[in-house]
């Protein structure tokens, strides 16, 4: 069994932490745990007595974890077990909780802290998705939702002071644009104000950043993107400081039927093992292109905060570990010229999502952010996103130096 001792380094945690292994077999990852009910010791009494998955958080812990406590797969199960434990221990949080996917994540938060009447502040610049969650779904609910920058803290110390908000919600870096906001800053401006802090850490992931350490009370994945890293599997993780927030989540996720599959879980840790070096291959890959970008002449304005004239680099360089491998820039010929370059690369691949080891090249205005069309967080028409990914680098910039044209 791996004895993971306090201080063990990220890439340690990734590959041990909730994966020691399988007590049954030796099998040294955790097994597909492929089932949906379990065999009880007796009435009301899970296998291994009263030691039920669920009153540990959902996760069953220390020896017999695999073997002991659990009833029925929604309310919990190993393999996802095994991912939450890892999850939770690479965001330094008391608890993580694996989803179906990012939305249901995002939503199982939203709905375990709002109340009807509530108010939240959302970024002004965000993932089309979260923004059509708060506009199309949540809205219906009674929860009002503020479109602010949370790049700038006296902004969203403002609205906080006007709306007295339940939830302020930030991404950071933000999709598409990149921008930054200061996570130690605004936890203390959420607090200050009663508020309670979630972070959308997906284009970070926990490796560059770890804003529950910068005294944010939730952290938000989309484990599709970086932690899944392969392109093969959607999934979602919301991670928390407060075991009782923990127990709220696990509540409702139980309650509504939220969770993800053991395979997806399964192949999510999977990717989590190498997620440090991807990344790091990512942060280099990344400046490399950026630096290309802003040297084009076809190229209006770059957006990545590795870049020294960032707005947020300052508070990126605070924050994170490395800037990541995620690119946009605004093409200096308009929309068109943005939306040809899109369809005219070899190796960056046209399509939504982002993280995984291939490149992939979009255009927000009519993809991934066409929800947000018409509202404050409207996307500019001649942006082009890319996710800048693992391939050779000088392959990457000679596929985009000949698709600008
Ligand atoms: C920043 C961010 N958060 C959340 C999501 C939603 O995640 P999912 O697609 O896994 O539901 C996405 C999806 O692109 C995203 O980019």
């Amino acid at each position: 069994m791996a004895q993971l001792e306090h201080g063990d380094g990220f890439e340690t945690l990734a590959i041990h932490a909730g994966q020691e292994p399988d007590p049954l077999t030796g099998a040294v990852v955790p097994p597909i745990y492929q089932v949906s009910t379990y065999k009880q010791d007796g009435v009301g009494g899970v296998r291994g007595g009263t030691r039920s998955a669920a009153d540990h958080g959902g996760v069953a812990t220390g020896p017999g974890r695999w073997v002991e406590g659990y009833e029925y797969s929604r309310t919990a199960n190993p393999t996802r077990g095994a991912l939450e434990e890892c999850l939770a221990a690479l965001e330094g949080g008391v608890r993580a909780l694996a989803f179906a996917s990012g939305m249901a994540a995002e939503d199982c938060l939203i709905r375990t802290i709002c109340r009807p009447g509530d108010h939240v502040l959302i970024p002004h610049d965000a993932y089309g998705g979260t923004f059509r969650l708060f506009d199309k779904v949540h809205v219906h609910w009674g929860v009002t939702y503020h479109p602010v920058p949370v790049s700038d803290p006296e902004s969203v110390r403002a609205a906080a002071t006007a709306f007295n908000p339940a939830l302020i919600w930030v991404e950071t870096p933000t999709n598409p644009l990149l921008s930054i906001a200061d996570i130690a800053a605004l936890a203390q401006i959420a607090h200050a104000s009663g508020a309670l802090l979630a972070v959308d850490n997906t284009f970070a992931s926990p490796y560059l950043q770890q804003p529950l350490a910068l005294g944010a009370d939730a952290v938000i994945h989309s484990t599709t993107k970086y932690l899944g890293g392969h392109s093969d599997v959607v999934g979602g993780a919301v991670v928390v400081a407060d075991a009782g927030l923990a127990e709220r989540l696990a509540f409702l996720q139980n309650a509504a039927g939220s969770a993800g599959a053991p395979f997806d879980a399964w192949l999510t840790l999977r990717g989590v093992k190498t997620l440090a070096v991807r990344m790091d291959r990512h942060c280099d890959n990344g400046a490399q292109v950026a630096m290309f970008l802003a040297n084009h002449s076809r190229v209006a304005q770059v957006y990545y905060p590795g870049l020294a004239d960032h707005p947020g680099h300052e508070v990126a360089a605070k924050q994170m570990r490395g800037f990541g491998g995620m690119v946009s820039f605004r093409h200096a010929d308009g929309e068109a010229a943005a939306v040809r370059m899109c369809g005219r690369t070899r190796l960056f691949t046209l399509g939504e999502s982002l993280g995984g080891v291939e490149s992939l090249i979009e255009h927000p205005a009519k993809m991934t952010h066409a929800s947000a069309a018409g509202s404050p967080l409207e996307v500019p028409a001649d942006l082009v996103r890319l996710s800048v990914g693992i391939e050779n680098c000088a392959d990457l910039i000679e596929d985009l130096r000949e698709a600008l044209g």
